[in-house]
């Protein structure tokens, strides 16, 4: 598949020019002449990385950055700076951009930067495609996803933060009747509450006070597609009628619009707040309730998955291993007690960042408990409940689970792997480490 490279930059000379250098390497490229036109071009195309120039009217760079961050983290943006306004892109870089570009651009150095871009992007959505767990309970979940995917039913994904319900979202997303339409997420907590219904639904010019042009909705935008509604507990309660109405007749109206259209979307919704007590509460509709809720899947915290952590911390620290380039890093028998022991009220995404910070912070090739967080080492002094011998009760359920797997898979090494989300290397390793054979 080409990549696509979205390039926002004001001036016409230049952005012709970092086009067809952008194109004679076989990228696929569309270009915007402001930010307000980047950001409409980024959510209906869907790049996997953006250039954008800094300085630009009347929306500029950092506007565009900040729509990505809140938009889709995983896109790449790389800024294009003047010799004076270095300062500025440097700032960009804490803020979140993949890096900067003084202009005159160099092209091979702009191919180069693309290239890393890009290649980051790649780590970090290989860890975005698949739910990781081969728990009782999270094969069921997947079990779910493949059965009501390809539905028109709304799906409703709970559970606490980090569990992985924007993953499952994109999972459903996957495997729907349009996967290659459009994802469109929508943080319902990071959206003004009075920009809330033309973020949804569009406005047209003149809607209200700031509405200089039509502005398409993300309903519209995932049109043929998916909208995930994230974070809906935050939706005002005001606006709960006319979402109702959307997902209920499938049509929708702009602010200030009288025409009315017709979408076809797959809805998904998710939340880590208690919808049941606001209903209780009158702070969420019933009836909307019901309609987001035709299918429900939950995703549970992590130390309810059995089995899962040792994947989880397994698959992130070959993630890790390869971005930070120490393939061979791995955990000394305390450092995996620590983490075992703890209870992880972060779930997963707290996992990834643990790991990630470790694999960082260590020098060799081992990370031992000092490069864990503390709150690992408290943790373990007050839990009583853990068996002195958690390694050895940690390695003998592992082996089971590589057992099971293997014996699943007609002892197909490559296709076990793929189940344990583990590298072919990593499965050979543990079958001569825990002495596994076909007897
Ligand atoms: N089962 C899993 N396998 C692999 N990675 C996972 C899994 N679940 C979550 N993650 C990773 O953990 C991080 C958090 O997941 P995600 O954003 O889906 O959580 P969330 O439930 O939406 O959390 P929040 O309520 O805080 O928004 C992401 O980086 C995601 O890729
Ligand atoms: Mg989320």
């Amino acid at each position: 598949m080409t990549n696509k490279i979205l390039l926002i930059e004001d001036d016409d000379r230049l952005r012709r020019i970092l086009q067809l250098v952008l194109l004679d390497a076989e990228y696929d490229v569309q270009t915007a002449a402001d930010g307000q036109e980047g950001i409409d071009k980024w959510q209906q195309w869907q790049p996997q990385a953006v250039l954008t120039d800094l300085k630009m009217e009347p929306v500029d760079g950092l506007a565009v950055l900040n729509f990505g961050k809140n938009y889709d983290a995983q896109t790449p943006i790389i800024i294009l700076t003047a010799f004076g306004t270095v300062e500025t892109a440097v700032l960009a870089m804490k803020d979140g951009a993949f890096d900067y570009l003084t202009k005159p651009v160099d092209n091979l150095e702009l191919l180069e930067i693309v290239a890393e871009a890009l290649d980051s992007r790649q780590l970090l959505t290989e860890d975005k495609k698949e739910l990781i767990g081969s728990s009782a309970i999270m094969l069921k979940i997947q079990q779910n996803i493949k059965r009501f995917a390809p539905t028109d039913s709304s799906v409703l994904i709970s559970g606490e933060s980090g569990t992985g319900k924007e993953l499952a979202a994109r999972g459903i997303h996957q495997a729907s009747q349009h996967p290659e339409g459009p994802f469109i997420r929508v943080n319902c907590a990071a959206i003004p509450h009075e920009l809330m219904e033309s973020e949804l639904f569009g406005h047209i010019q003149g809607a209200f006070t700031g509405a200089t042009t039509d502005r398409e909705g993300a309903f519209s935008r995932a049109d043929g597609g998916t909208i995930f509604l994230d974070e809906i507990g935050d939706l005002p309660l005001q606006l709960q009628p006319k979402l109702l109405h959307a997902v209920e007749e499938k049509t929708i109206t702009p602010v200030g619009s009288s025409q009315t259209k017709q979408i076809n979307v797959k809805i998904l919704s998710a939340t880590n707040q208690d919808l049941k007590k606001m209903l209780a509460q009158k702070t969420f509709r019933e009836d909307l309730y019901y309609r987001l809720n035709t299918v429900h899947i939950h995703m549970p915290p992590l130390r309810q998955r059995d089995g899962d952590l040792f994947l989880v911390i397994d698959h992130f620290l070959h993630m890790f291993g390869k971005k930070f380039t120490k393939p061979q890093i791995m955990l000394t028998p305390e450092s995996l007690e620590l983490l075992h022991a703890f209870t992880w009220p972060g779930n997963i995404r707290e996992v990834k960042n643990v790991i990630e910070r470790a694999v960082l912070s260590c020098e060799g090739r081992k990370i031992n408990p000092e490069h864990l967080p503390s709150a690992l080492q408290i943790s373990k002094q007050i839990d009583r409940r853990k068996p002195v011998s958690i390694s050895t009760d940690l390695h003998n359920r592992e082996k089971q689970l590589i057992t099971t797997v293997l014996k699943d898979c007609n002892w197909n090494q490559s296709e076990a792997s793929r189940a344990l989300s583990i590298t072919r290397n990593t499965l050979r390793y543990r079958i001569k480490k825990y002495g596994i054979s076909k007897k």
